[in-house]
């Protein structure tokens, strides 16, 4: 279905990233990982693709937060790969604390690599996207970034500036053939959230369990392929955000 594209997954390391990773390359995408640090992780990752899904892969360490990094790396992967057609933004971090205690810091970081980080990664993509005339982004957002969560102001601000991010660039960037949506997700079981199956925020979910990975990979090859779909946030969640 992908075969022939070339998609760039941030933070394609490890979690949910990782997940997005495997079920592109299983659907034939050739596959950029970009990744903040752990170089054994990132090549592991690509080995993975290649071994098992018989696809291209290569891992580039880039802090997504930076402007001309960024604009660095896309260059690259456009000169490796020969173009690129799919870009998942899926890097996040969190600093949370209550808005009374949160140091600046905290705030700009969160905000730098959740929402400028997919700036960066749009802005610098849109030209080759452009000139293609076609081009397909997702963004993961967060519950948190339509609800709101005490103790994550800057990680609900920034998710929900993505939403409206991806809303802007959909509008604009349609006429040219190129769509953006958002991705979500809820409560999701990661190596760092593990399966907190006694956790009372269960009780919340109308689902009752923790999202896996592939779920929300799942939502994202759906996104990336749904021709007539635009400017989309589809939430992930077993219902918690209804
Ligand atoms: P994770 O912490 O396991 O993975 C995040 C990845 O982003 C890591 O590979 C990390 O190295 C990379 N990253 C962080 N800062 C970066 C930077 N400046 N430049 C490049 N890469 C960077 O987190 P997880 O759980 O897999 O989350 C992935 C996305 O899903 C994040 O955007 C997160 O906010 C979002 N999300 C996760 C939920 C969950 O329950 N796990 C719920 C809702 C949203």
């Amino acid at each position: 279905m992908l075969k022939g594209k070339t998609a760039i997954v941030t933070g394609g390391s490890r979690g949910i990233g990782e997940a997005i990773v495997y079920k592109l390359a299983s659907l034939g995408a050739d596959i950029a990982v970009i990744y903040a640090g752990n170089v054994s992780a990132a090549e592991n990752v690509c080995e993975k693709c290649i071994n098992e899904f018989k696809v291209e892969a290569r891992a580039y360490k880039c802090n997504v937060a930076d402007f001309n990094e960024t604009k660095e790396t896309v260059a690259k992967i456009k000169s490796d790969f020969g173009t690129v057609n799919i870009l998942i933004n899926n890097a996040g971090i969190t600093r949370d604390g209550l808005i009374a205690m949160m140091k600046e810091e905290d705030f700009d970081s969160v905000l730098d690599t959740n929402l400028k980080g997919a700036f960066n990664m749009i802005k610098h993509c849109s030209g080759i996207f452009i000139r293609n005339r076609e081009g397909s982004i997702v963004n993961i957002t967060s519950v948190s970034g339509i609800l709101g969560n005490a103790g994550q102001c800057n990680y609900s601000a920034s998710k929900a500036g993505l939403i409206g991010l991806t809303k802007s660039v959909a509008k604009e960037l349609a006429p040219r053939g190129i769509r953006c949506n958002a991705v979500a997700p809820g409560f999701i079981e990661t190596d760092m959230t593990g399966n907190q199956t006694d956790n009372p925020l269960l009780k919340m979910i109308p689902l009752g369990t923790m999202g896996k990975t592939e779920d929300i990979a799942d939502a994202v090859a759906y996104l990336v392929d749904a021709k007539y779909v635009t400017g989309e946030v589809l939430r992930v969640d077993g219902g918690i955000a209804m």
